[in-house]
């Protein structure tokens, strides 16, 4: 693919950071969800911001503090909105993190109208998958994909490993349950020859804002080398 049209010259690299879950909506005032914070997306961001990138963040609605006042930042409810954003700025971009939680189903046809009444009888409720988004996203050849993987802590490598193909990704940075909603994270970087990366000697907890530091500086050789062209 041609890289033409959105090829820099000089300048700083631009990261893309998706963070927080996405609400499928159920009726007018329901929606289906998950407890993702965003905290790892917004600290991954700050720590690249203070790498001299530049940042825009996609978020999903979440509480937090100063995400505004840090970053340029649009905001999507829904995966749908999620895909469309990321369709139009990913091409001006050179680096993705999809922290994003997206739902894995949505109500089938779309949000029912109104209000469900309390009163009516319990709905059942037909859902359908949301479609992918990483794994069908265009990237150029010049582009580095970070994706997320949030497992059980038995399962998280191999899982992350399946991931990596699936998603289309550089590396996944692989979380266990336990962070998830959490101040800690236990992130390891899966990359597609087999390495494992882990933050020192310990696959234990620590602070988002450590591993985001780490994350960033484990992963930015080979944005540099992929990059390069850019
Ligand atoms: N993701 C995506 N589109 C989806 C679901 C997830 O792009 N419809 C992305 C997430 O942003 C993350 C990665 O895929 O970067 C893995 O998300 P995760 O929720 O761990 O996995 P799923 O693909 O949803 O699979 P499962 O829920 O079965 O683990």
């Amino acid at each position: 693919m041609s890289t033409s049209n959105t090829s820099k010259s000089k300048g700083p690299l631009r990261w893309l950071v998706t963070l927080g879950p996405t609400h499928e909506p159920i009726d007018q005032v329901r929606f289906i969800g998950n407890r993702s914070s965003g905290r790892m997306g917004f600290e991954i961001a700050k720590a690249a911001q203070e790498t001299g990138a530049h940042v825009r963040i996609l978020a999903g609605p979440c509480n937090l503090l100063q995400l505004d006042s840090c970053f340029h930042v649009a905001r999507f409810q829904c995966a749908a909105d999620l895909r469309k954003l990321l369709t139009e700025d990913w091409p001006n971009f050179d680096v993705l993190v999809m922290a994003a939680a997206v739902a894995d189903w949505r109500i089938a046809g779309g949000q029912i109208a109104g209000k469900i009444r309390r009163d009516a009888t319990p709905p059942t409720l037909q859902l359908e998958p949301v479609v992918e988004i990483l794994g069908n996203l265009q990237s150029r050849n010049n582009q580095f994909v970070v994706g997320f993987a949030l497992e059980p802590k038995d399962e998280v490598l191999a899982s992350a490993r399946r991931k990596l193909l699936a998603k289309k990704a550089d590396c996944i940075v692989a979380n266990s349950l336990e962070t998830l909603d959490c101040e800690q994270s236990d992130a390891q970087i899966v990359w597609g020859d087999e390495r494992v990366m882990t933050r020192g000697e310990s696959t234990g907890f620590a602070a988002k804002s450590d591993v985001a530091q780490w994350i960033v500086k484990a992963i930015s050789p080979a944005i540099a080398q992929k990059c390069r062209d850019c």
